[in-house]
């Protein structure tokens, strides 16, 4: 992209979807995929909760995995501004039979997974997704589904018998000329500018040219706004098509994850390093979702109530922020000032977050954890979220300790003062009972919808306490 074609958008872009490309013009960037294939007439993909919880407008984007093979990504419709398509091929429930039933539908039909049918499209498109990149196996791939009537029964037997399936119909040939990269895109529509720079050198200028522009990544936050509030933006800058972004590095000492790598690539490339990020992705949202959230749009929402930021604080995790003046690293714990505020400035952009690994020697051990308590398991905001790391030597004394709690301050937060009292502390029950009254003093948490003050304070420390019980030798 050239900077000509920055500072003139036109006023078009082409998306394709189910193999045929049309032309969307003079439309509201901010306007969701979902409300546009609805207008359309691709009505099988339907609207169950407009807010990214049920799974009825489950789509599949033809894009790339975490190591750059194409893959059909499957997503809520509901949270895409249209914008962020641009250039994108779409799969949606009238797109996959080819002359007979496509052999997910097939199988739904044969074992009666569908009553009402309305959740019917969403199952189908997320086991469309999970057909071709072989995760059929488990549940994973319909955890962000809803069903009212059918039960789960027939629809994961329906899963299971696709399971062991070898994908050879056309989807599987076309997915390769159909899967896109992200081009860059600068659209104008209903007076709202969308762009999408491939290089971050663009998207810092488009900042200096634009100071009051909005970022998005994966829009699973902001998406909720468009959805649900129908905001608008006068400029949005997306950074999901910025290759320099999207890097995990790694080196014996730490790993470099960059801002915008979706979270499911985080999953896939990460496992087994950090145990309790394994066990928190596991628990945010559900694969809809974590097809496009991003650490970037986590951190950058500066929620009291995000996932990851404990388990970074706990990891003494580093951000990278940058701008056209340069880069600066902070340590995450000081990057959030209050409710929503966080360290950066105008022109500067989350560009990675920097994880420590592991450092013990000799007899040492670490233990690390992490623990999200919600009303219910999967997709599901946390009412706290806590993840606590403890280094021990031979004799089980404490010699390093984070405690990160979500959810009891008005930012993501470290029990500072407790951890420093834990230094030097026989790791054993007597300490975590101690430590657990000096626990209750540290937050004074909100009562809210999800839960009271008071569970809340419970909660701070007998997390700690479960934590022990499960890593004390
Ligand atoms: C159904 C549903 C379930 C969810 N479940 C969870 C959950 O379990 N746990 C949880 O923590 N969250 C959850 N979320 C919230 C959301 O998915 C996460 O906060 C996600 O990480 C946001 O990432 P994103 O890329 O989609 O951010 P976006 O929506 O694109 O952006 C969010 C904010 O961050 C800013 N931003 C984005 N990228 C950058 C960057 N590189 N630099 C600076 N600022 C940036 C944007 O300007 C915006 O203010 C859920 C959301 C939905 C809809
Ligand atoms: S309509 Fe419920 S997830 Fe989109
Ligand atoms: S069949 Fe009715 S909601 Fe699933």
């Amino acid at each position: 992209m050239t900077q000509q074609a920055l500072s003139l958008p036109a006023n078009q872009f082409t998306l394709t979807i189910n193999g045929t490309t049309t032309r969307i013009k003079n439309l509201a960037p901010t306007m969701t995929l979902l409300a546009y294939l609805r207008q359309s007439g691709y009505v099988g993909t339907k609207e169950g909760c407009g807010d990214g919880d049920c799974g009825a407008c489950t789509v599949a984007i033809a894009g790339k995995d975490s190591h750059g093979h194409p893959q059909y990504q499957a997503v809520n419709s509901c949270l895409v501004p249209i914008g962020a398509v641009a250039g994108r091929a779409v799969i949606t429930a009238e797109g996959i039979a080819n002359g007979q039933l496509h052999p997910v539908q097939a199988a739904m039909v044969e074992m009666a997974g569908s009553q009402c049918g309305y959740c019917t499209p969403g199952f189908i498109m997320s086991m469309f997704a999970a057909y071709y990149d072989g995760s059929l196996s488990d549940d994973i791939c319909i955890e962000g589904n809803l069903c009212r009537c059918t039960g789960y029964v027939p629809i994961r037997k329906a899963a299971q018998l696709l399971a062991e399936a070898v994908p050879d119909d056309h989807f599987s040939a076309e997915l390769v000329h159909r899967a896109s990269d992200l081009s860059a895109i600068a659209y104008t529509g209903n007076e709202q500018q969308f762009y999408r720079p491939t290089e971050l050198s663009e998207a810092l200028q488009l900042l200096q040219q634009y100071p009051e522009a909005t970022l998005v990544t994966g829009a699973t936050d902001l998406g909720l706004e468009m959805s649900w509030h129908r905001r608008t933006y006068p400029v949005l800058i997306s950074l999901e098509g910025i290759a320099a972004l999207k890097q995990i590095s790694q080196t014996d000492d730490y790993v470099e994850i960059g801002a915008a790598v979706p979270l499911s690539h985080i999953e896939d490339l990460l496992h087994g390093i950090f145990p309790s990020l394994d066990e928190m992705l596991h628990w945010f949202a559900a694969r809809q979702v974590r097809n496009r959230a991003t650490l970037g749009g986590n951190i950058g929402t500066a929620s009291p109530i995000g996932d990851l930021p404990p388990v970074l604080l706990a990891l003494d995790a580093t951000v990278k922020l940058i701008s056209i003046n340069g880069d600066r690293n902070l340590p995450l714990v000081n990057f959030f000032k209050g409710y929503r505020q966080t360290e950066l400035k105008q022109g500067e952009i989350i560009y990675s977050v920097t994880i420590p690994k592991k450092i013990t020697s000799g007899a040492n051990q670490r233990l690390s954890q992490s623990y999200k308590i919600g009303k219910r398991g999967t997709d599901d905001i946390s009412i706290v979220a806590a993840a606590f790391v403890i280094d021990v030597d031979a004799e089980q004394r404490i010699l390093h300790a984070r405690l990160a709690y979500g959810g009891v301050a008005a930012t993501p937060i470290r029990a500072i003062a407790v951890e420093e009292m834990l230094i030097g502390q026989p790791w054993n029950m007597t300490t975590v009972r101690s430590i657990k009254s000096a626990l209750y003093e540290v937050f004074t948490p909100l009562s809210d919808l999800r839960g009271s003050a008071n569970y809340r304070k419970m909660l701070i420390g007998n997390l700690f306490e479960k934590f022990f019980v499960e890593y004390s030798s």
